[in-house]
């Protein structure tokens, strides 16, 4: 989960590798480190951040016309200089390298390299690549066809850029696994983990695929595949022209991402719906040329997805049993990946992911390919990406490039799209009355307006983050389709501010966790005017009862009021179906000032990154 990005050019290229660095840093910040060539190869490193290695660059006043360079989140090995990337071999020819995946055979190859003498000097698997293609380049003295051999011995998934001391005009790179991508520019050639971190120099880009091994000079580059022959078939692959804008990928007047991201969500989830702007009826070919047919198949909805995209998909579990009738199950894809399920052919896998990168996503969805399910949908914030490409159909979520790493505006387009998947369905079996299919597009072209509207009660968020602050515990309740949104608040709270919280459907309080109520113990409540809503006041008062100090975020038709210990903020009129995107917003924002008051990292939490592309 590190990012990765080497430049080649007829001028300096520290300052592209930097910004470059800085613009994937939200793949991993454990430590960064890069190296250039300065007659010899050249190599800072610093356990710190992008900020530090710069820092270091300007010190040393480090130059080159050709380089490579890593922010890491750390797999194998703690976060340290001696850890950071780029890794040499150790031994001549001296080669570096810079890599983004995980080696799973390492262990098998550090041994075989150890037995040959190799010296290790770090606990990473890149290490083992290092000396791996080092050992290669002895016997066939070039770069290319040692890369081609040594990759062909990796099992896992790596994306990689090398240099070689005695050949500093070329930079070879491979990919397998995870995403890599070329920058081909006027005055050189780039590579990196993602097209953000390239658009400083240019928006001509390539998509390299699993197997492709490319060698990049000052003037061109070269591309061959590698899946079927030792060194490789030279292959064509489309120059696509990035529309990425600047505004999309900067922080514009924000403080943080995150903030940014939370106030995007209107437009996010306007861009999402675009196509039903002028629409007469909800069609199912959005989903893809092929969905018409598959969706009349369908029996049944398995949802695969991990974190915010596993809540998302709990959602979409309620919409789809009640307004499409459909069975659905949500599996945590990093434990489906592990169980032996039963496939019935005509269900249809939902993968649901911001990245479209989390390793155990995509290796449940190709699980449940292998055995025996027909048909996917991917539901993908990313268009270029893996979960993309193994999907049968897809639906893109358009939130724009999402930076934080606490999800948001991935989450209520991926709701929006769910909903929209929910009601195509639905019609396509025979349960949506042409009235009612009216009322839901109606709704849908809303919703930017309604998110417009949950963000007004901002002021009234950030008076609670206040108390929330001190607190070490929260407890999260919800009823029905707002219970995964309860766990989402919750994974949020953690996730930013570090407080401990959990999320409890209300109805199991008093199964065990009601134990915990005291007056430390924040209770957070989502209570919308919907049917289990005098369920859920009992739940609430049995908290009341016992001490508890209630913070609850009901419809303004939920006729809650505040009192001494139960704090109430008051959201729209009940909003139906919608009520859980709308619901959100309010947790999030708590989550945002909770973290702005304890003064947390808020856009790189400690610990986390944004695409876990490692198991
Ligand atoms: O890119 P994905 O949607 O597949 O990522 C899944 C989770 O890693 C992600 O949602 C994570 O839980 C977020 N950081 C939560 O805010």
């Amino acid at each position: 989960m590190c990012g990765i990005i080497g430049a080649i050019a007829n001028a300096n290229v520290v300052p592209v590798l930097l910004e470059g660095l800085q613009r994937l840093e939200y793949r991993g910040y454990d430590s960064a480190g890069l190296v250039v060539t300065d007659s010899g190869l050249k190599r800072l490193r610093t356990p710190g951040r992008v900020n530090d290695l710069s820092k270091l660059v300007e010190q040393q006043k480090t130059q080159g016309v050709a380089g490579i360079a890593n922010t890491r989140w750390a797999t194998h090995g703690e976060p340290s200089e001696r850890n950071a990337h780029p890794h040499f071999s150790a031994e001549e020819p001296l080669i570096a390298i810079v890599h983004n995946g995980i080696i799973e055979n390492h262990e098998h190859i550090r041994n075989y390299l150890k037995d040959k003498g190799y010296i290790f000097l770090s606990d990473t698997d890149t290490e083992v690549i290092a000396h791996l293609i080092a050992l290669k380049l002895k016997e066939v003295n070039d770069l290319f066809k040692a890369v081609c051999l040594a990759t062909a011995e990796l099992q896992g998934a790596y994306a990689i850029a090398v240099m070689e001391e005695a050949h500093q005009e070329s930079i070879v790179v491979a990919r397998h696994g995870a995403p890599l991508l070329l920058g081909v520019g006027k005055d050189g050639n780039y590579v990196a983990s993602d097209a953000s971190a390239l658009l400083q120099v240019t928006r001509d880009i390539i998509y390299l695929e699993d197997g492709d091994i490319a060698v990049l000079s000052n003037h061109g580059y070269r591309i061959v595949n590698c899946l079927n022959s030792q060194f490789g078939e030279p292959v064509n692959r489309i120059v696509h022209e990035s529309h990425l804008s600047n505004e999309e990928i900067g922080l514009g007047s924000y403080s943080h991402y995150m903030q940014k991201e939370i106030f995007e969500q209107p437009i996010a989830v306007a861009n999402t719906l675009e196509m039903l702007s002028n629409a007469q009826s909800i069609a199912p070919n959005l989903f893809g040329s092929e969905a018409e047919k598959i969706f009349s198949e369908t029996r049944q909805i398995l949802i695969l997805a991990c974190g915010t995209s596993y809540h998302a998909g709990l959602v979409a579990r309620y919409w789809l049993e009640t307004v499409a009738g459909l069975p659905c199950n949500v599996e945590i894809a990093s434990e489906y990946r592990y169980r032996d399920p039963i496939a019935d052919p005509n269900t249809l896998v939902v993968g649901i992911s911001q990245s479209g990168e989390t390793a155990d996503t995509l290796a449940a969805l190709e699980y449940a390919k292998r055995l025996g399910y027909r048909h996917s949908l991917a539901i993908c914030n990313v268009p270029e990406s893996a979960l993309i490409r193994q999907s049968e159909l897809r639906f893109l979520t358009r939130a724009g490039p999402e930076i934080g790493v606490a999800s948001t505006k991935a989450f209520t387009t991926q709701l929006a799209s769910l909903l929209l998947l929910t009601v195509t369905l639905a019609k396509m079996r025979n349960r949506l009355s042409p009235e009612a299919e009216q009322r839901m597009l109606e709704a849908l072209r809303h919703l930017p307006v309604a998110l417009q509207n949950a963000l007004k009660i901002e002021p009234e968020v950030k008076i609670w983050a206040q108390s929330f602050a001190q607190k070490h515990h929260a407890l999260f309740l919800g009823r029905g389709v707002h219970y995964p949104i309860a766990m989402e608040g919750a994974l949020k709270l953690k996730e930013i501010s570090y407080i401990h919280a959990e999320a409890y459907a209300a109805g199991e309080l008093k199964h065990g966790p009601l134990a915990l109520v005291d007056s430390d113990m924040p209770v957070v409540a989502i209570a919308p005017n919907d049917q289990l809503l005098g369920k859920l006041k009992s739940n609430l008062q049995e908290v009341y009862a016992r001490g508890g100090e209630l913070y609850v975020f009901a419809d303004a038709d939920s006729q809650i009021t505040s009192n001494d210990n139960l704090h109430v903020i008051r959201l729209s009129e009940h909003a139906g179906l919608l009520s859980p995107i709308l619901h959100t917003i309010p947790l999030q924002l708590l989550a945002y000032h909770v973290a702005l008051v304890k003064g947390t990292d808020v856009d790189k939490p400690r610990n986390l990154a944004k695409a876990v592309t490692v198991e």
